[in-house]
């Protein structure tokens, strides 16, 4: 399937505002990826169908969890959120014929991110932030660091979405967490070597 053929497909099954930020972060991804000499095809139909499965029912995430045996963890089953980039890569593999590991992997992580994301994944991950829609108070911030660190612009985003959680008493899951140790703990190693 080709990339405009995946977004008529998209165009389809989110709503406008969804879909619009997904072309968005197609669009950052793509830069990203120039600037860091990633994949650029591959990074922008990540970004693209990253949010893919974001505007599905209830009903139907409940039957896709069960036809494809996910199993959730406790945070995840309080969190619709977390669940969409799970779904995602799934979605991704049977809707849009995806069979790249990278691409689905970037999608399926790019909520919370992980410890020893690829360049790939962090690429999706933040673009997911910085896209040009996106208006909270610290993504000119963010903004700013992604073209100069994507590390550091890792570790702002992690901060950026536990401080939003905590401001409203949520759970965070460890997830997030891993992600900001293991970007800190890059950005040290970085530092040590220069
Ligand atoms: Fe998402
Ligand atoms: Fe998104």
């Amino acid at each position: 399937m080709n990339i405009e053929d995946m977004k008529i497909k998209l165009q389809q099954s989110l709503n406008e505002k969804r879909y619009l930020h997904s072309i968005g972060v197609m669009d950052e991804c793509e830069k990203l990826a120039l600037h860091y000499e990633a994949d650029v095809n591959k990074a922008r139909i990540a970004g693209l169908l990253h949010d893919c499965a974001k505007n599905i029912s209830q009903s139907e995430e409940n039957t896709l969890l069960n036809k494809y045996e996910i199993k959730l963890d406790d945070i995840q089953k309080q969190s619709h959120a977390l669940v969409h980039g799970i779904l995602g890569m799934y979605v991704a593999r049977e809707k849009y014929n995806i069979n790249d590991e990278e691409i689905l992997d970037a999608i399926y992580w790019h909520t919370t991110g992980r410890a020893g994301m690829t360049l790939l994944e962090k690429i999706v991950f933040i673009a997911d932030y910085i896209e040009p829609a996106r208006t909270f108070d610290d993504t000119e911030e963010i903004r700013k660091n992604a073209y100069e660190d994507i590390d550091r612009a890792i570790v702002l985003s992690a901060d950026s979405t536990i401080r939003y959680l905590l401001e409203r008493k949520k759970l965070v899951h460890p997830l997030t967490l891993d992600t900001r140790n293991d970007a800190i703990l890059t950005l040290y190693k970085k530092a040590s070597k220069s």
